[in-house]
């Protein structure tokens, strides 16, 4: 797929579609210079049709050869005056799956409309490619080429007036950026769980560092053993794939340093504590934390944030072999916390504990952790909503900025201390789940939080939007690579 500008107007350029945007209260008057190209009979239709442009609805006008386009795509972004970024992101998702599904090849989107003079046009053309992109996206790689029901977009065009080309190519630029790592991540977690291995991750992180301004470091599970990372290695005990504990580094030219730390169970079968078929069905997506700052690494040297950026990653499989922990284990964390685990399904939190250990002895200024840590979480906020937790007001503040600005759900929760009892233990420390039935999103996150020391931290539980189960706009069935953009978005913040 690929994005141009060009400073003209429709009836200029030949393509095959070509999508107009309304709002629900203007539409007879936005489409007014195109009624004249359809004779003064596209009203007309639209009325017989009783057309009303409801939101995030597309309408479908064959131009049968009288016009420089083949399709006329009007897309509705619902109520002018409650027009958001995300709104015209769907719109373009829903156009762009159109074209792709009746094999469209090229697209011109109109940007000449009064719509986008609320928004700047830098964020129009920004929010275009990713609803573009994002809305295209298929995993199809192991799909036979007759099986496949689309066939990829090849030019997109931007129409604008020639002062803002410079503009609409700035928000081009930064949307690439942002599909590049969230496809990126989708990638890996549609991938089959047996490919990708802990040793597959390491690779792909090694082949990030190509670019000098990142650096990767691959420990092996001796190296991890001796650094005193046995909570992490106690859930890879089970597997026969050899656990890796990754650290990518972005060096920034500013003083703030962030810690992004991912959960990576290449495979979560619950070990000995086994997941039922059902529950196991999707796994594979529990790396989608780790996919997620692979995804940011990804593009780190070209969004060149100044803030450095270390990426941590304790990637394992999960399961239930001869020489898997059992129930009662007791094993001491990264930092000197014991740890007894009476649920080996809720290993996630158990590798974390080392990770943020870990993150805690480079002094950063900010930990985030991305985490599909818990099934509560998805009963407590759907599958649409990740949730935040936090010891910290700004940092907090900052992430849902950035989450809104780039449409990506999350809801604060609370860590609430009256619960510290739950994962408390009669002869350890700690102990790795709760004691009731309610509140597992937050046991977890309590249980994180004591490994984070005092350092300003944000723990996201992305089990919901990590993976989707149905085919919504911006995100067709399986992984969703969420997280990426709200990180890239808050981190071009600092
Ligand atoms: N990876 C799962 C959480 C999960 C569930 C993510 C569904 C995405 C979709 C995690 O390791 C897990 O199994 N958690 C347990 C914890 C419980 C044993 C305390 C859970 O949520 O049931
Ligand atoms: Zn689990
Ligand atoms: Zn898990």
């Amino acid at each position: 797929m690929q994005f141009h500008t060009k400073p003209t107007t429709y009836s200029k350029l030949t393509v095959d579609l070509l999508v107009e945007f309304v709002s629900s209260e203007d539409w007879e008057k936005e489409l007014t210079d195109l009624n004249k190209t359809f004779n003064n009979q596209l009203l007309v239709y639209l009325k017989s049709e009783r057309y009303e442009a409801k939101e995030n609805t597309v309408q479908i006008i064959p131009s049968v050869g009288q016009s420089s386009f083949k399709t006329l795509v009007i897309a509705s972004i619902g109520k002018k005056t409650e027009l958001s970024l995300n709104s015209v992101r769907i719109a373009v998702a829903q156009a762009a799956k159109y074209a792709q599904t009746t094999h469209k090849k090229s697209i011109a989107f109109d940007l000449n409309t009064t719509l986008f003079g609320q928004l700047n046009l830098q964020d129009g053309a920004y929010v275009v490619v990713e609803g573009a992109v994002l809305g295209a996206y298929e995993f199809s790689k192991y799909k036979s080429e007759t099986k496949k029901n689309f066939h990829e977009i090849e030019d997109i065009y931007f129409l604008v007036p020639a002062s803002k080309i410079q503009h609409i190519a700035n928000g081009i630029e930064l949307g690439e950026l942002m599909v590049k790592g969230t496809i990126f991540a989708r990638d890996l977690i549609n991938e089959s769980p047996t490919i990708t291995t802990p040793i597959f991750l390491a690779a792909a992180a090694k082949s990030l560092a190509k670019r000098e301004e990142v650096q990767v470091e691959i420990f092996t599970e001796s190296e991890a053993r001796r650094m005193g990372m046995l909570a992490f290695l106690a859930v890879s005990r089970g597997s026969d794939e050899p656990a890796k504990f990754i650290k990518l580094t972005y060096k920034g030219t500013g003083k703030k340093k962030i810690v992004l730390a991912g959960k990576a169970i290449t495979f979560d079968t619950g070990g000995l504590s086994l997941k039922d078929a059902k529950n196991m069905e999707t796994m594979k997506l529990d790396m989608s934390g780790a996919a997620a700052v692979l995804g940011i690494f990804k593009v780190l040297p070209q969004l060149k944030p100044k803030a450095t950026v270390i990426g941590l990653i304790a990637a394992c499989e999960n399961m239930p072999g001869a020489k898997a922990t059992k129930p009662g284990d007791i094993v001491t964390a990264l930092n000197g916390t014991s740890i007894e685990i009476l649920n080996t399904d809720a290993e996630g939190r158990l590798t974390l504990a080392d990770v943020l250990s870990y993150a805690v002895k480079e002094k950063p200024t900010a930990i985030i952790d991305l985490a599909t840590l818990t099934g509560a979480c998805m009963v407590a906020l759907g599958e649409d909503i990740a949730g935040l937790f936090s010891n910290n007001v700004e940092l907090k503040e900052s992430l849902l900025i950035a989450s809104r600005v780039v449409g990506e759900k999350m809801w604060e929760l609370p860590l609430e201390k009256d619960y510290k009892d739950q994962i408390k233990s009669d002869i350890a420390d700690l102990r790795n789940i709760g004691k009731g039935r309610y509140g597992g999103a937050i046991t977890a996150a309590l249980f994180l939080e004591e490994f984070v020391d005092n350092i300003p931290w944000v723990h996201l539980d992305i089990a919901g939007p990590a993976f989707a189960e149905k085919d919504s706009p911006l995100i067709s069935k399986g992984g969703a690579g969420y997280g990426v953009r709200t990180i890239l978005q808050y981190l071009r913040s600092l």
